[in-house]
């Protein structure tokens, strides 16, 4: 009979954090304040404590995870490798395909690996309140979550989009004792401001950003800090216990590696989480595919440009190397609120200019066709995020059929979508948009991208 569940116990839950920065053939190019020069780690003590700054520059390829997190981790970790073999069934495909179930956490994503970790930190650190941005909701759900079991304030600037879109998830971040506001909002300067010129805008996680950003500066006390949920190296870091358990429940039912590894990619964290470990594989000599999957709307790795950019839209954040549509940028409103981001983790962007991943774009009805169609074969209801990269597993699986190939495809399924109906309901109703933004507003978006310096492309050529 074939195996459908893998389990690990908790005794084989990783004990370490795999930092891909270490192995990374090419060195990553350093981040630079807004006047391109260097970055020093004491500039980010503001804004981060100085614990979490040592795991953002670190170059250790192994980190411990502290015992005291690894004891929260317990709570639904190691999560489930499942096989998705309706699926497969249905597409009458030789390939196989299983993957990572991260929806089985408290808050229903794979947010709470990266949220319980910060908190822990910042709490180590003495800090008292955490402030952050959140685009569909689940990072806010998820550091909500994290900051009440370690007794933290929390405060939480939600786009404004997914804010009308999905108050379940404010309620959620309610039960856990966040406060949480709409972005832009009247609470910043960078609020106000925005509000100012564009009262009706559907908001971003560039401008929510920078909002959460300036109330950790501007807190006189010094007890308050931001917490990031994607994008910087130390919150990727943290994700990758999700591709270091998949390594080992493949190798426990006798595969030694998947043919074709895939995630959706916001701001690059789960898909790292999961990717990063076998990237180390590839670097180190095996034959893997490794697909970062972004939606059409906010195509910064397939469309954007590789550079150095802020990560909000006030330019409080450092200058990073990344991919980036420009820090002004502002996606359609598709209801993947998660993937609605400007640029693209340094870390991956890097392994992207490297050659050791292939970035792909998907469209919103396609997405939502996808994820309809997993609910009927698999059964369960996907966050809009995940079912991008469910989208690019179904492409990858029909394409092994043409070939006639018996590949392994992994994928992560990053969340539930049971806070995220409305999505489905306009898709089921016919109301639901494509997500293409035009040639001529990424254009113009990366024409103020000018002023900024440029990042090298530094690459081995080995891939
Ligand atoms: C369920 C889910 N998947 C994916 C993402 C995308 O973020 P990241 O690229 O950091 O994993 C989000 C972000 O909110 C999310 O909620």
């Amino acid at each position: 009979m074939d195996q459908t569940k893998i389990f690990l116990n908790d005794s084989q839950m990783p004990k370490k954090w795999y930092n891909l920065a270490a192995d990374l053939p090419t060195p990553m190019l350093p981040p630079l304040t807004p006047d391109g020069k260097p970055l020093s780690p004491q500039m980010l003590e503001a804004v981060f404590p100085k614990n979490l700054i040592e795991q953002e520059i670190s170059r250790k390829r192994w980190i411990d995870i502290p015992q005291e997190i690894a004891a929260i981790l317990y709570r639904w970790r190691p999560s489930p490798l499942r096989r998705a073999i309706h699926l497969e069934r249905y597409l009458k495909t030789p390939a196989k395909i299983y993957y990572k179930d991260e929806s089985v956490s408290p808050s229903g994503s794979h947010k709470t690996n990266t949220s319980v970790a910060q908190a822990w930190y910042n709490k180590q650190a003495g800090i008292k309140k955490l402030t952050t941005e959140t685009g569909a909701g689940q990072w806010g759900t998820a550091l909500s979550f994290a900051c009440h079991l370690l007794g933290l304030e929390c405060k939480i600037y939600m786009v404004r989009v997914s804010f009308d879109q999905k108050p379940m998830r404010k309620v959620m971040m309610q039960i856990w004792g966040g406060n949480c506001v709409a972005s832009p909002s009247q609470q910043t300067q960078t609020g106000r401001d925005v509000l100012a010129r564009m009262p009706d805008t559907p908001g971003s996680l560039g401008i929510a950003i920078s909002e959460a950003v300036e109330e950790a500066v501007l807190d006189k006390s010094g007890k308050t800090r931001y917490a990031l949920g994607s994008v910087l190296n130390h919150v990727l870091l943290h994700q990758t216990i999700i591709g270091l358990e998949a390594q080992k429940q493949l190798k426990k039912i006798g595969i030694k590696k998947p043919d074709v590894v895939i995630g959706c990619a916001g701001g690059g964290s789960n898909f790292a989480g999961l990717a990063f470990p076998f990237t180390c594989d590839k670097i180190h000599g095996q034959k893997i595919d490794i697909i970062p999957v972004e939606s059409e709307a906010a195509p910064k790795m397939t469309q954007g440009r590789f550079a150095y950019d802020f990560g909000d839209v006030a330019g409080m954040t450092p200058l990073l190397p990344m991919y980036t549509l420009g820090h002004k940028f502002i996606p359609p409103a598709i209801h993947a609120g998660g993937l609605r981001y400007h640029g693209m983790a340094p870390l991956v962007s890097q392994a992207i200019v490297e050659g050791l991943m292939r970035p792909h774009a998907v469209d919103q009805l396609h997405s939502y066709e996808a994820a309809i169609l997993w609910a009927r074969t698999e059964g369960f209801i996907i966050a809009p995020e995940t079912s991008n990269a469910l989208a690019c597993v179904i492409e990858e699986a029909k394409k092994a059929t043409r070939e006639g190939k018996q590949k392994v495809i992994l994928f992560n399924l990053s969340g539930h979508g049971l806070l995220d109906l409305s999505g489905y309901e306009k898709y089921l109703n016919g109301k639901l948009e494509s997500s293409q933004v035009s040639r001529k507003s990424i254009q113009k978006s990366l024409d103020s991208l000018k002023v900024f310096k440029t990042a090298p492309r530094r690459k081995s050529g080995k891939w």
